[in-house]
């Protein structure tokens, strides 16, 4: 499904998503607009997950009209990881659009290949531990490369470490700063997550 653009055609048969975010969400917003308000689509954001109590994407939630949930440390990693919240949604998929904890195995083992994560580089350079957002950005650049991009992948107990579902490419530009860069990153995100999100659901 590399660089791929799938058409889709009909419906995806009333399919729940629930998204993981940590910050702004302008990825979860765009995952919004261009599935769950689309009514043809029938895919419905049935619950947006934060670590994060100030997070951007909470306003998100709360002006679609999404349920929310913040959770908390010691019940994710040693608890029973909300299963239960999250089970009653019947999710065929779980989403980590710039969600910055790991997943722990309880809810590895309960959605076996049915969790995905975006990560803003090429896989599998600029992964692992602490590469979230501009540090990613920054490393790439520090790094001289002359081009980045985005990767779609499974995830597993390990960070940045899962199957890859699909990458595509941008230009590092002369000059680029992490947030010039990030820019770019961001547009290409918006580009391709929903659509291989939908790809996903349809088969
Ligand atoms: C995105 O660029 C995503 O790839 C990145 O966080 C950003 C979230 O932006 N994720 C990671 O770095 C995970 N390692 P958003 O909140 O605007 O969607």
């Amino acid at each position: 499904m590399r660089n791929s653009s799938p058409s889709l055609q009909g419906g995806l048969g009333g399919q729940n998503i629930i998204i993981f975010a940590s910050g702004a969400g302008s990825n979860a917003l765009e995952i919004i607009r261009r599935l769950h308000l689309v009514a043809e689509k029938q895919v419905k954001v049935a619950l947006i997950v934060t670590n994060n109590p100030s997070a951007g994407v909470l306003n998100i939630a709360r002006e679609h009209g999404i349920p929310s949930l913040v959770i908390e440390k010691e019940r994710f990693f040693r608890g029973d990881g909300y299963l239960p919240e999250l089970s009653a949604h019947d999710p065929r998929l779980l989403v980590l659009a710039g969600f910055l904890w790991k997943v722990p195995n309880s809810l590895i083992e309960a959605y076996p290949r049915s969790i995905i994560n975006i990560h803003p580089a090429l896989l599998p350079k600029y992964g692992g531990k602490g590469m979230y957002g501009d540090h990613v950005h920054k490393a790439v650049i520090g790094a001289g490369e002359k081009e980045s991009g985005i990767t779609i992948h499974y995830v597993d107990g390990h960070y940045d470490n899962g199957d890859i579902i699909f990458q595509a490419r941008c230009p590092v530009e002369p000059g680029d700063t992490p947030s010039s860069l990030s820019k770019r990153i961001h547009q290409l995100e918006h580009r391709h997550f929903a659509e291989v999100i939908e790809k996903l659901l349809q088969n």
